[in-house]
């Protein structure tokens, strides 16, 4: 760990990513577009080396809009954006009402099914009603195949992961993980992570709430799972805390034009994140949020003065 891995983004160029950023409104130093590089960073999932884009996509609340085409509309471009920037992973649960089914259909209306990273979750008691829940995760996500399957809230885990053991042998689910949200629930996922063979952890983590960098993250770097962050924006809280605020100066010295930058190149600079998955039902946040996985990243100096600054605020 320690390395930053880069490629290059799917189908786009530094400067169409600086002039969709710009159209944004989400770059305002010229400095910062001179920093840019071409490409989303990526990170290898640690069991295989198959390599993921930095940044991902929610989809809690934001995509559990139902079948108004007006509430859909502003999604799918959400998707085809998320996509065109090179993005795959995105992340839903049976838990966000019709999210799964409403992220299902706006992928298949565009065509980008292949190129998305599907993960979801199954949020329920028992091996037959597990079975049931992510049956029907499948159907809504119109997936023959599900990239990563996780154990939501650790509900039932060991009944799911029973399961899940057999799907991946059989080839129905590629990656099996567990996800929590909350830092009370550490305890547990340790005791999972240190027992179980998994091949990712999701949690939460941002520059509000650090907890995980104590022992979380150490032990799933130690452990070689992959991290995904959920409530990387401490579920907007951050933004309220900085709202009237200027971003300091010194954030351009890592290609950092906008709060949300500021938040998500925090959370994915910690070497052992794999990707974060901020959550938002508007194209131009998509943009600005995307611009955030582009190098350069801040070093761990750095990274502390952006926590010290925003503690301060
Ligand atoms: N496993 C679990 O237990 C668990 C729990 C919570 C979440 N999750 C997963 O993690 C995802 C992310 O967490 P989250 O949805 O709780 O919160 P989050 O991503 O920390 O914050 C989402 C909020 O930030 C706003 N936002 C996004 N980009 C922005 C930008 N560039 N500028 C200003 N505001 C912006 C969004 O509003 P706009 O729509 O206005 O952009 C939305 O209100 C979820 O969607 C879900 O997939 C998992």
């Amino acid at each position: 760990m320690g390395k930053w891995h880069s490629g290059r983004a799917r189908g786009i160029s530094r400067r169409e990513l600086l002039r969709l950023a710009l159209g944004a409104g989400t770059l305002a130093f010229s400095g910062v577009a001179m920093a840019a590089t071409s490409s989303l960073v990526r990170r290898p999932i640690p069991r295989t080396g198959e390599s993921l884009p930095v940044i991902g996509l929610g989809t809690w609340q934001t995509f559990d809009v139902g079948r108004a085409e007006s509430k859909r509309a502003p999604l799918r471009e959400v998707l085809r954006e998320f996509v065109r920037l090179g993005g795959s992973v995105v992340d839903s649960s049976p838990m966000y009402g019709e999210s799964e089914g409403v992220a299902g259909d706006l992928a298949a209306e565009l065509g980008v099914q292949q190129q998305l990273f599907l993960a979801t979750k199954v949020w329920t008691s028992g091996r037959d009603a597990g079975i049931r829940q992510m049956e029907q995760s499948f159907r809504r996500l119109r997936a023959q195949r599900m990239d990563l399957m996780q154990v939501h809230n650790l509900v039932d885990w060991r009944t799911h992961l029973a399961t899940l053991r057999g799907w991946k042998e059989q080839g129905k689910v590629r990656y099996v993980g567990v996800t929590h949200y909350t830092e009370g629930a550490y305890g547990d996922l340790a005791r999972v992570l240190e027992t179980e063979e998994l091949d990712f952890v999701q949690l939460n983590y941002s520059i509000a709430e650090r907890e995980a960098e104590r022992k979380m993250l150490p032990l799933a770097a130690e452990r070689r799972m992959a991290v995904l962050v959920n409530r990387p924006f401490a579920q907007a809280g951050l933004f309220s805390k900085v709202r009237g605020k200027p971003l300091p100066v010194w954030a351009a010295e890592f290609g950092c034009a906008s709060w949300a930058q500021f938040f998500l190149k925090f959370v994915i600079s910690h070497p052992a994140v794999t990707c974060a998955i901020p959550a938002t039902s508007k194209v131009q946040h998509l943009v600005d949020n995307m611009q955030a996985g582009v190098a350069p990243l801040p070093d761990a100096a750095m990274r502390e003065r952006m926590a010290r600054h925003v503690a301060e605020l």
